[in-house]
Order: structure tokens, then C-alpha cells, then sequence
């Protein structure tokens, strides 16, 4: 977990970390929970990851 000022880097180092994580020979899963900037949409299409919408309010 990051924790720090808005515009102090987090979205970029977990990025860059992700994608040491998958490029490598092996790479594990990953799962991106992200509910509002959609910052990392363009690095899971360009890995041919899957995005998967969910509805912003429950349907019960
Ligand atoms: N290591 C770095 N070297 C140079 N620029 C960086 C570096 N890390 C982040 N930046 C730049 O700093 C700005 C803010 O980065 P980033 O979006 O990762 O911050 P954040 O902490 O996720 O912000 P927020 O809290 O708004 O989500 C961006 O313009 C980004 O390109
Ligand atoms: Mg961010």
C-alpha cells in the first residue's frame, strides 16, 4: 500500500512495478481495483490485459 500526498508519484511507481511484474519470464496475475481515474487503462490494453466495468451502485 502507498500512502502519500496527492501528485507525489503513487500512480506511477505501483505502475511501474506492475509492469516490471509483467513482463518478466513468468508473470504472476494482476488485479487493478480502479474505481475512478482509470489510470492504468492504456498499460492493461497495451499488455492485452481485460477490463472489466462494474455498475457504481448495487443492483439488489
Ligand atoms: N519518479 C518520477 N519522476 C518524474 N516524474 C514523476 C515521477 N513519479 C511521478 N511523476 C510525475 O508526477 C506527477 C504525479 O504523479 P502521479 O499521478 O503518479 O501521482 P499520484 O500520487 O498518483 O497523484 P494522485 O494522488 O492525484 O493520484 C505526474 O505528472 C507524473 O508524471
Ligand atoms: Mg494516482
Amino acid at each position: 500500500m502507498f500512502l502519500a500526498p496527492t501528485g507525489s508519484g503513487k500512480t506511477v511507481t505501483a505502475g511501474t512495478l506492475k509492469m516490471r511484474w509483467a513482463t518478466t519470464e513468468d508473470p504472476p496475475d494482476i488485479v487493478l481495483i480502479d474505481p475512478v481515474k482509470g489510470d492504468y487503462r492504456s498499460m492493461v490494453e497495451a499488455l492485452g490485459g481485460q477490463i472489466v466495468r462494474c455498475p457504481p451502485t448495487p443492483r439488489w
